[in-house]
């Protein structure tokens, strides 16, 4: 028998402390989504989606810099995996869903994923768009020290991944990143979801800028 609680457990723990956006409220609703996403497919294992919906930040570049640590970090998630009851063919279809993800990994590759593995990555990019995803993006902005905005500044095109990781005006990020997620969703159900969390985002970008420049064009 399978029991994510456990895996939920070991996950809890290390997502403990976190303050770059990846801590386990977002890990949380990463799973909600990836539940609701995988009940259009019943023929997808819901045990391999639930086991890398929770698991898919633990081994990130982000939380994770040290080799040594992430080596250590590796071999006590397949223990983890072990204890939950998961078989090693599920194991297996874990960590090829959680070791070709992240958006940063995609940017060069793009690594074909699983139907499971479709499945909690479009979860995973729902979670950065809408609301809850401009709360991210200021969270994670200021995380870096980036300015809110700077019209001096215009976006940019075609980041490769150092340039993703580098420090931008959190407002860029919607045009780098955000804007385009819808696009890139692998499933129907989460195209139509990111399109209503885009409309939000838009509204938000466009009143934002509107504000920032409020009485600027005018004499004082
Ligand atoms: P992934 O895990 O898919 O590679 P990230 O870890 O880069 O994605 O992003 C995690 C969260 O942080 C997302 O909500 C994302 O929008 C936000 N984020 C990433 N980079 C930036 C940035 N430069 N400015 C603002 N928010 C960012
Ligand atoms: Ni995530």
């Amino acid at each position: 028998m399978v029991t994510i609680e456990r895996i939920a457990q070991f996950v809890a723990t290390q997502a403990a402390g976190d303050h770059s956006g990846h801590d386990l409220a977002h890990i949380q609703r990463v799973v909600n989504l990836s539940d609701y996403l995988v009940g259009f497919y019943p023929e997808v294992d819901q045990t391999v989606v639930l086991a890398a919906a929770w698991t898919h930040d633990v081994l990130d570049e982000k939380l994770v810099s040290d080799p040594a640590r992430l080596r250590r970090l590796r071999q006590e998630l397949t223990t983890c995996y072990q204890t939950a009851g998961l078989d090693p063919a599920q194991i297996t279809a874990v960590y090829a869903i959680i070791d070709h993800l992240s958006y940063a990994k995609n940017l060069r590759n793009h690594w074909t994923l699983t139907l499971a593995g479709q499945l909690v990555q479009d979860a995973d990019r729902l979670d950065a768009i809408g609301a809850v995803g401009i709360g991210r993006a200021f969270y994670y902005g200021a995380s870096t020290g980036a300015p809110m905005f700077d019209p001096a500044l215009p976006p940019r095109e075609n980041l490769d991944h150092a340039a993703y990781r580098q420090v931008t005006p959190v407002i860029n990020h919607f045009y780098e990143k955000l804007f385009r997620l819808g696009d890139l969703m692998n499933t129907p159900e989460a195209k139509r979801i990111a399109q209503e969390r885009t409309a939000v985002m838009r509204q938000f970008v466009a009143e934002f800028k509107a504000e920032w420049q409020f009485g600027a064009s005018q004499d004082n």
